[in-house]
């Protein structure tokens, strides 16, 4: 999967939260840190931990299951600098926020063009 696919109604994510939905078979944190989008994987390295369903604090992500905190902007792990959830890019469009997985299910480069379906 390496196509722009829809992952929520703007409204659906207001600033200052997070919310889990499940793309192409992956489960994605989608974030809005001040109406500025991020999208990271949703399973929580630690236990699998479900991160869209946490809380977030400015770009710091908490796990609603023991706490581990990532910074939904880079992917990385609040103390130990090894771990890093991957990222992707996010678009918003008409009302409606896009996300895209890599092909091989890992994240894309921004730079990789394209764009969200007409
Ligand atoms: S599963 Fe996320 S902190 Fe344990």
């Amino acid at each position: 999967m390496s196509e722009w696919s829809p992952i929520a109604a703007v409204h659906d994510c207001p600033p200052g939260s997070v919310v889990e939905r499940i793309v192409g078979g992956r489960v994605v944190a989608l974030a809005n840190v001040d109406g500025v989008w991020h999208a990271i994987d949703g399973l929580c390295p630690h236990q699998g931990g479900p991160l869209g369903r946490g809380r977030l604090c400015g770009s710091v992500v908490t796990c609603p299951w023991h706490g581990w905190q990532f910074d939904v902007a880079s992917g990385r792990h609040g103390l130990s600098p090894t771990v890093r959830q991957e990222c992707f890019p996010v678009r918003e469009e008409g009302g409606r926020v896009f996300v895209r997985i890599g092909a091989d299910g890992g994240p894309t480069p921004p730079s990789a063009g394209g764009g969200p379906p007409a």
